[in-house]
């Protein structure tokens, strides 16, 4: 085995923390306020068992499953994020690693690379939109989406502009030229491998959103496009509705805490959720989404597909979320840390530790398949849950 490869999601993280310069690693950590929602959504998972078997056991145990209308081969897709200055292969790394184990990527509208080379690396790439700019500048970001060939639209509307993290934020550049890595020198120089993954690549990261202008057009600076979003008037669950309707593929919307707004998802002719509360980095105090998944896969499981993502670090956490209602999982920082880790190697890494943690866990809860899985797989103490916006 290399040593470049990681027997845990904790180790790939701790390799990122060493990798990475300190306001990289700190943008990836991200969280908001207190981080009591950032911290909940892993506490969450441990707060929940199992009760294993010791015999008829199954030989065989299917991961395989179907999201919006691609087949993949484990429950596990990568959200989309931000990802800017980890790699300089970026999404595209992601999107390769993602392709090779038979998965979906999702690619952020932040995202650092044109969504056309990150569809040729993976067809499987769902493209990211938040609810930024005219109506005008939302279709045409569509329309190249469409084009580039994205088979799925993920919708995320669940952004407070919180601002301030009491561990302190990272200063970010607005543009990460030479004059901007001059500044941030003495944390560079600390972190050579870095450097020198981008070095050999030929260039600096640039922090631009190309994906939010025409193909080939000047891409906005992701503080220009954020100022933006920002300004843009707040949409309704009319204007989700004309969003959804645009796009003539599936269309998840993600950052779903409430069983209220899962019902008017429905409504809005979603093809899936994503149970979310952002990994922590939105509304601090917000609960794990795995609290809530329980509630919401009563009240809307038959209707729409649900994914929850948040917190998930290994195989048992993708296990509990699909018993308790979820078809599938996306996972964030876990691939970013593999990312910062080992580039595309280090993202199929985390991927395959995930896989062999559900298989160990079907293993010993003696089930052959993820559909097999129901809530009696998982223990919830009384208290677990969280019914948020049942009336
Ligand atoms: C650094 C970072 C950037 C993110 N950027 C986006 C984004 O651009 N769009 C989006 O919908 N979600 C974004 N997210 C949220 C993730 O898609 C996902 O909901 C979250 O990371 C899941 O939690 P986890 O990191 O614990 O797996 C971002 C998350 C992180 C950590």
């Amino acid at each position: 085995m290399s040593s470049t490869w990681f027997e845990t999601v904790a180790e790939a993280q701790r390799r990122a923390k060493k990798r990475l310069p300190k306001s990289v690693y700190s943008a990836l950590l991200a969280g908001s306020e207190r981080g009591v929602s950032y911290d909940d959504n892993t506490v969450a998972f441990s707060e929940l068992g199992f009760a294993p078997h010791v015999a008829e056991l199954s030989e065989k145990r299917d991961q395989s499953t179907e999201l919006m209308g691609q087949s993949i081969s484990l429950p596990v897709i990568c959200s989309p994020t931000g990802v800017q200055a980890v790699h300089p292969d970026g999404e595209v790394a992601v999107a390769r690693a993602a392709a090779a184990r038979g998965t979906i990527t999702g690619l952020s509208s932040f995202a650092s690379k044109p969504i056309e080379e990150v569809v040729a690396a993976n067809p499987q790439t769902f493209f990211q939109v938040y609810w930024l700019g005219s109506r005008e500048a939302m279709l045409q970001r569509l329309e190249r989406a469409r084009a580039a060939g994205a088979p799925g639209l993920i919708v995320t509307t669940d952004w407070s502009f919180s601002m301030g993290r009491d561990w302190g934020s990272p200063s970010i550049p607005e543009r990460l030229d030479l004059k901007a890595m001059a500044r941030f020198a003495p944390e560079v120089v600390r972190r050579p491998k870095w450097l020198l993954e981008f070095a050999k690549a030929g260039y600096v990261p640039d922090l631009t959103t190309p994906n939010l202008v025409g193909p080939g057009e000047e891409a906005p600076t992701f503080f220009g496009a954020y100022y933006e979003w920002m300004q843009t008037p707040l949409p309704t669950w009319e204007d989700l509705a004309w969003l959804r309707e645009q796009w003539d593929g599936p269309v998840m919307l993600k950052g779903i805490c409430r069983v209220d707004d899962a019902k008017r998802a429905v409504d809005a002719g979603m093809t899936a959720i994503s149970v979310s509360n952002h990994g922590g980095n939105n509304l601090d105090t917000t609960p794990a989404p795995i609290r809530v998944l329980p509630a919401i896969a009563e009240a809307v499981g038959g209707q729409v597909e649900i994914v929850l993502d948040g917190g998930v670090r290994r195989g048992g956490d993708v296990v509990k979320a699909v018993a308790l209602g979820a078809r599938a999982v996306m996972i964030g920082r876990a691939y970013l840390w593999g990312l910062a880790a080992n580039g595309q190697p280090g993202v199929e890494n985390v991927l395959d530790l995930l896989r062999s943690g559900i298989d160990s866990t079907l293993l010993g809860l003696g089930r052959s398949s993820i559909q097999e899985l129901t809530p009696d797989d998982v223990i919830v103490a009384p208290g677990f849950t969280r019914t948020l916006g049942a009336r």
